[in-house]
């Protein structure tokens, strides 16, 4: 590849490897309609030498999951000077852990529902019974258990009565050795894009989820048709303008760059609760952030090109 190329990072090893390499191919697509030579790459054992043998331009990561969300990978780029799109490793690992992610939302004034972190480890030590039990006098019911840094929903269940609890946890361990435990928000589901191209972050318009079945479940993400989505949501303008700003402060308070997607429910009373926020939001045909771009009139293979020129370094300046 030359020097002016952008690599697509996608794959990986990670359960939502191939809602990853469907990101990866719109988004190279979208460049290549940009006139820029862009080249999609796997995350495997060859990716750091074939990165450091021909350096590209910049590096665009749209892996999902811990290898690309959780600012390991990021680390790495950063070890070999190679600029990426999205955030820093710092910002990246607060805002992988939803528990932390939370609090820190929490203190600069968004609502968040009420939880209960669990490791494994204390099922083990304490009996499943009396913690389990402990879960239901502190939060009630319904409930929504989801491993701490999971994605695409997967190993998240609802909880409508107590006996359903435990088969929850059980399915929220399968994907990480910690659990979420929230109170279920019932209302509308929507996401909201933040862009920063370097003039400050903005909210993209909001996008309204409308899943098929209920639950916006791994197949209704990935499933052409099974959801509906609104774009912009058909809510207030008020509630529309709250869901921005959230997602805005969210950005903000977590440190992050460039792009990400907040994840929230409107309440029957029009309040937003923060559910996370991704620094690598998907980019699949049936993804909001794409749709977001759209409806605000923009290119995604544009803003990939200006989010590349955002991370590339200012030229040092000459020696005298
Ligand atoms: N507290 C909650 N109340 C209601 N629904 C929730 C709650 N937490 C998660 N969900 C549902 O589960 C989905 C996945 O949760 P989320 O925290 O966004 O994790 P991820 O997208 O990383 O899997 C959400 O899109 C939403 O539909
Ligand atoms: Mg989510």
């Amino acid at each position: 590849m030359t020097q002016d190329a952008i690599v697509v990072l996608a794959g990986g090893l990670c359960p939502e490897r191939e809602v990853s390499i469907r990101s990866g191919r719109r988004v190279s697509d979208a460049l290549r309609e940009q006139g820029i030579e862009a080249v999609l790459l796997d995350v495997d054992a060859a990716l750091l030498a074939t990165l450091a043998a021909d350096p590209p331009q910049a590096v665009v990561p749209l892996l999902h999951g811990a290898p690309g969300e959780d600012g390991a990978l990021r680390e790495v780029l950063d070890s070999l000077r190679i600029p990426y799109v999205g955030s820093r490793p710092s910002a990246c690992r607060i805002a992988f852990d939803k528990p932390v992610a939370k609090s820190l939302v929490a203190a600069a004034g968004l609502r968040t529902p009420q939880s209960m972190v669990l490791a494994q480890a204390t099922f083990r030590e304490l009996g499943a019974g009396p913690v389990l039990d402990a879960v239901i006098a502190r939060l009630g019911l319904p409930l929504l258990v989801k491993p701490t840094s999971g994605g695409s929903s997967l190993g998240a269940s609802v909880v409508t009565s107590a006996d359903q609890l435990p088969a929850a946890m059980v399915a929220s361990f399968a994907y990480g050795p910690v659990a979420l435990v929230e109170q279920l928000v019932v209302g509308t589901e929507v996401a909201v894009g933040v862009l920063d191209d370097g003039t400050g972050p903005r909210a993209l318009p909001v996008v309204e989820i409308r899943p098929d079945g209920g639950f916006y479940d791994y197949a209704a993400r990935y499933t052409a048709g099974s959801t509906e989505f609104v774009v912009p949501a058909s809510l207030p303008d008020d509630v529309l303008q709250e869901c921005a700003a959230a997602a805005v402060t969210a950005h903000q308070t977590l440190g992050l760059s460039h792009w990400s997607r907040t994840d929230l429910i409107i309440d029957a009373a029009g309040a937003p609760w923060f559910l996370e926020v991704n620094v690598a939001p998907g980019m699949t045909e049936t993804s909001t952030y794409p749709q977001a771009l759209a409806a605000a009139g923009l290119d995604l293979g544009a803003v990939v090109q200006a989010l590349v020129t955002q991370a590339l370094p200012e030229p040092s300046p000459r020696r005298g």
